[in-house]
């Protein structure tokens, strides 16, 4: 069990703006994005240095970029990003949290193969394989990731790297990634997940899973499906790795459910539409065959429809 404490009382009461949660203006480009004071780091491999020690000069410039674009990715790097999705809203308090996809392990762990493009990435192409899938740079104003050497990715390594200080290199930390829950016996009910949905979700994510925008550079609360959310290519996509990240960080400030709500959950979120899978050339069936041999209902028909077509933003 992880020990989240969050100043949720005024969110609960309504989802009134929580102060408390890092906002960075839009403003200075080095500002240092407030600490994420609610959040309490629960015991773990590592506690990541706090924003505010973030150093004085070229380099703690960089890293300041870096921590103002995780925090505020749509905001901060709007060139390459096709949704409203920041960096921080998967990897909890700013990337520093146990369990919840810490920047501070996965640091140390590239160069690594990874199966989903066959060869060995560098953080660099790591960083870029989030930005077409988790913010589906796809529908972006450039269209693409950020191109290797781009600032966007050097200041994003710098936060990275200052984030892993005094981390071993090639260790697998405990905390790494979003532990996954074991899949229940009977497997997961979509029927189910609307359920735990309507009842613990809808709250803050809205009812459409539409999220919460309070003003036009500030979105409250991260939708979780539609044109605004991640792609069918992004790891979230897959029901046991959201059932990993629901089960250690949702319901925000009272992560209680059982293994089989999260799993429940992870599926009625993941059976919704979002953006096309952008590895998609051929047909869906193909592109099933070839990139999707996972647990994820990607290619399943659900309500009629073919679950993987794609929504895209209004022109
Ligand atoms: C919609 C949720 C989501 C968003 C937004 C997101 N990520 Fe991730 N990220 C994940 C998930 C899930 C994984 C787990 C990897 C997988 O299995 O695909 C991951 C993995 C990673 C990893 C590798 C972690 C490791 O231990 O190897 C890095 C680094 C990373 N993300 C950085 C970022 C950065 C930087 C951004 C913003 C530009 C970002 N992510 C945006 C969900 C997200
Ligand atoms: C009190 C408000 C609140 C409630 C209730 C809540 N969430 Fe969240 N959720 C958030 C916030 C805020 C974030 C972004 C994290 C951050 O910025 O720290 C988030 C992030 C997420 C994400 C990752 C971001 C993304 O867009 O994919 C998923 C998935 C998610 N929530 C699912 C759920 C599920 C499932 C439930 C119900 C079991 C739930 N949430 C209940 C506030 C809430």
């Amino acid at each position: 069990m992880k020990v989240i404490m969050l100043v949720l009382l005024g969110m609960l009461a309504g989802c009134t703006p929580d102060k408390s949660a890092p906002t960075p203006s839009s403003s200075a480009s080095t500002e240092t994005p407030a600490d994420p004071v609610a959040v309490a780091q629960p015991v773990s491999g590592h506690i990541a240095p706090k924003l505010s020690e973030i150093p004085e000069g070229p380099f703690g410039d960089s890293v300041r970029r870096g921590a103002a674009i995780f925090f505020d990715t749509p905001g901060k790097a709007a060139n390459f990003v096709g949704n409203s999705q920041s960096c921080s809203n998967c990897h909890m308090g700013g990337g520093r949290v146990a369990d919840s996809g810490p920047m501070w392990a996965a640091w140390g762990m590239y160069p690594a193969y990874r199966k989903k493009n066959n060869h060995v990435n560098t953080m660099e192409e790591r960083l870029q394989g989030c930005f077409t899938f988790s913010q589906n740079a796809p529908a972006s104003a450039s269209g693409a990731a950020p191109p290797k050497g781009d600032p966007v990715l050097v200041d994003l390594q710098a936060y990275i790297f200052w984030l892993a200080k005094d981390v071993p290199i090639g260790k697998e930390m405990p905390g790494r990634g979003f532990p996954t829950p074991k899949k229940p016996a009977t497997g997961y009910s979509v029927e189910r997940g609307k359920v735990v949905f309507d009842a613990q979700c809808a709250l803050c994510h809205g009812a459409e899973g539409q999220g919460l925008r309070t003003s036009a550079d500030h979105q409250q609360f991260p939708p979780l499906w539609g044109p605004e959310s991640y792609n069918w290519g992004a790891g979230m996509h897959r029901v046991n790795t959201a059932a990993g990240f629901i089960k250690a960080n949702m319901p925000l400030g009272k992560a209680d459910l059982s293994d089989q709500e999260a799993w429940d959950v992870a599926a009625y979120i993941n059976s919704k539409p979002r953006p096309k899978d952008p590895r998609q050339v051929g047909s869906l069936e193909d592109n099933d065959q070839k990139n999707h041999d996972e647990d994820c209902l990607y290619g399943d028909s659900h309500e009629g429809k073919t679950l993987g077509v794609g929504v895209s933003r209004a022109l």
